[in-house]
């Protein structure tokens, strides 16, 4: 899917595909995962694994040929109007000019035809970054954002953040805002 360049501001003059992860693409994430110092880097094997199972709910920005950004999702299978998106990235250099949003977005687009209703993700308490954008998600297409609990510190071996639910419904493709 190519993204009308209009909707970036700073990165404009670049060329920017935002599209549906391949087998390559799999390292690249791995080592954006990394790089993030936030994220939960995976092994390098659950992207391959990711970019061979889960592409149709999945996504990578490219810059210039390069890869960016990335979103891994996936249905959840006693729910199929869920989409639940595990993790999302955009390489620092590339942060603040509407890629995360973006990806998310071209991904309900491409997903609306699976019948999806809702959007699920966690997010780390000390992560504003994330919760902005999928605040910035939400507000676009109008839906709520809520927020429960779901996994406690103290359900994670080894020692980890809280992780808290937040869901969006209802989801809406860019033709329905019209
Ligand atoms: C979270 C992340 C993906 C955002 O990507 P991005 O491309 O910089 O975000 P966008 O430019 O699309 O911004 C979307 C919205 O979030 C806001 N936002 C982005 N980064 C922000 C920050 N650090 N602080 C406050 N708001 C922020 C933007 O202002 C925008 O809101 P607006 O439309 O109201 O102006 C990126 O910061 C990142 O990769 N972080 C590390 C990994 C991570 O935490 N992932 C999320 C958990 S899985």
């Amino acid at each position: 899917m190519q993204i009308p360049i209009s909707k970036f501001d700073a990165i404009s003059e670049q060329t920017i595909q935002i599209r549906e992860p391949e087998l390559a693409d799999g390292a690249h994430m791995w080592q954006i995962a990394e790089n993030s110092r936030v994220l939960d880097t995976n092994s390098s094997y659950a992207y391959l694994l990711w970019c061979r199972d889960f592409p149709d709910t999945s996504m990578v920005a490219e810059i210039d040929g390069e890869v960016a950004g990335f979103v891994i999702g996936y249905t959840r299978p006693a729910w199929p109007n869920i989409l639940f998106v595990w993790q999302v990235a955009v390489d620092r250099p590339h942060r603040g000019h509407g890629l995360g949003v973006n990806m998310l977005d071209a991904l309900l687009e491409r997903t609306a035809a699976q019948g999806i209703t809702q959007l699920e993700t966690t997010i780390a308490p000390d992560n504003p970054a994330s919760v902005a954008m999928f605040a910035a998600l939400a507000r676009r297409g109008g839906a709520a954002l809520t927020r429960t609990t779901l996994f406690s510190a103290d359900q994670f071996p080894g020692g980890h953040q809280p992780e808290d639910l937040y869901r969006i419904a209802p989801v809406t493709t860019q033709e329905e805002r019209r």
